[in-house]
Parts: structure tokens; sequence; C-alpha cells
């Protein structure tokens, strides 16, 4: 059988050429990475969770009128996604203190924050992801204002459904990390939310208990990452038949 062209291998995905032009397979991996992957880990089950739950969400999504980069699932590990041109910013949402808020703040880890807050990142894996305010995604070009304004606009819908659909299930959506990319109609540019929504770009904690079901688990070594994400899987109804039985994580570093 022929290869598939490999695009790009990312930390937990690899992109592969789609089968129509305009179109990329997008694999998920079970690697599991923290810190800027200082901390490394293969959990098993971890792709076709989040394979499963970014579907879930793309599709909800969608419904709702929120443009997205996603066709259908494929199989187990792949989604077919449309080609996109990937704004280099990491779009934050946060509705309580956490995680590098939270310590960069001073502030103690669930303070409720007054509003959402949506904050940018730079996507650039060697200066570690630096914040950076708006101006610079201006000055620099990153995005335009147009852009940017859509991006918050479509940042806070996303947010809403997101808090909405998990509070449902009893889980608290304390932050979450999306992206965004262009389409291209002839040559206007058109925003659709990008890359994935899954426990791994998400804090996700349990309304009664505070359990943390998303990557924090691995981050903090809380147990194990992939019967956190199962739970989710669970609550939420997307629960693959034949991810039930695990074995343990391995270190690879
Ligand atoms: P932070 O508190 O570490 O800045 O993270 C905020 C949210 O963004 C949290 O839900 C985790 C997510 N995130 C990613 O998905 N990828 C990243 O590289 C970082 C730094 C955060």
């Amino acid at each position: 059988m022929a290869r598939r062209k490999m695009i790009y291998e990312g930390k937990a995905k690899i992109l592969y050429e789609g089968p129509e032009p305009g179109t990329y397979v997008q694999y998920f991996k079970d690697d599991a990475t923290a810190y800027n992957a200082e901390k490394k880990a293969v959990i098993e089950g971890k792709g076709v969770l989040n394979n499963r739950l970014s579907e879930f969400f793309m599709i909800g999504l969608g419904q709702i009128g929120v443009p997205t980069h996603f066709i259908r699932r494929l199989n187990m590990r792949e989604q077919l996604i449309r080609q996109v041109e990937i704004v280099p910013l990491e779009v934050i949402v946060r509705n309580v203190a956490a995680g590098s808020m939270a310590k960069r703040l001073g502030m103690d880890e669930g303070t409720a924050l007054p509003r959402p807050i949506v904050e940018f990142s730079l996507k650039d894996d060697k200066l570690g992801d630096p914040l950076v305010p708006e101006e610079y995604i201006i000055a620099f070009g990153w995005a335009s204002q147009q852009e940017l304004d859509d991006i918050i606009s479509m940042a806070l819908r996303v947010n809403d459904y997101m808090s909405g659909v998990m509070h449902g299930v009893g889980i608290k959506l304390v932050d979450f990390k999306i992206e965004f990319g262009r389409l291209w109609d002839n040559e206007f540019p058109r925003l659709v939310l990008a890359d994935e929504i899954s426990p791994d770009s998400c804090r996700l904690w349990d309304v009664e208990t505070g359990r943390k079901l998303d990557k924090d688990v691995f981050r903090q070594d809380l147990g194990d990452l992939a019967d956190a994400y199962t739970e989710v899987a669970k609550r939420l109804g997307v629960m693959p038949s034949n991810v039930t039985h695990r074995p343990k994580p391995t270190l690879i570093n």
C-alpha cells in the first residue's frame, strides 16, 4: 500500500496529505508531553479518546454556527479536516484562575474570574509560547485587527458552548486553549476553529469533588490520565467500546 505523505508531526498529532486537494488527515497519537516536552510518556488509548472528544466538540460547535476545520472522523485515530493556514497564536480562555495565570498573578487556583478572559500566546516552542499583548499581534501582522475581533468573539462562543456542555455533565470548564486557521475563498481569508479540542488542551474539574480530569493529571502525577479522559468521554456519552482495557503508561524519556 502506498505510504501517505506526512505534512507535519507535532507533539500529540500528525498531519498527512488528505484524499482530496484542500484536505488533511489528522492522526491522534498516544504521546503525552508537558512543560514544553520536558516530560513525556505514551498513554495507551489517549489518541483514540481525543479523536472522539474533539470530533464531538467540533460537530457541536459547527451545529451552533462556529465554523471549524472538521469534516468527518475516518477511524479510531484519524479525522479528515480542511487544510488551513494556522494563525500562529494559542488563544486561551479562562473562567477560573489556574496554571500560568494563578502563578503569574499569585492567585489561589480555583479563584473565579470576574468574567471570561481571553489571552494570546505566540506559537513558538523555542520561545516557550510567550504571552503576547494584542498590540504585538497587530503590529507584527500575526493577525489583522478584524481577525483578532473575530477570534475573540468566536473564542467566547466556544467558551459558552463548552462551559454549558461540561456543566451538564458535572464538570467545570476552568480554561482551555484553541487555535484558528485561515481558509481562502478566492483571495478572502475566512477564520475557522482548527487543531483540536480535548482534555489535552482544557482544564476540567469535577464540580462535586474538584477531581482533575485533564492533562494536569499527567503534568502533576495525579493518577492515570487515560482514566480521567475516559471519565470525561463516558459522561458525555462519547465512549469508544474497545478502550476499556489498557496497560499502564510507559515513560519514554
Ligand atoms: P496555562 O495555565 O499553562 O497557561 O494553560 C492554559 C490552558 O491552555 C490550559 O487549559 C492548558 C492549555 N494549554 C495548551 O493546550 N497548550 C499549551 O502549550 C499551554 C501552555 C496551555
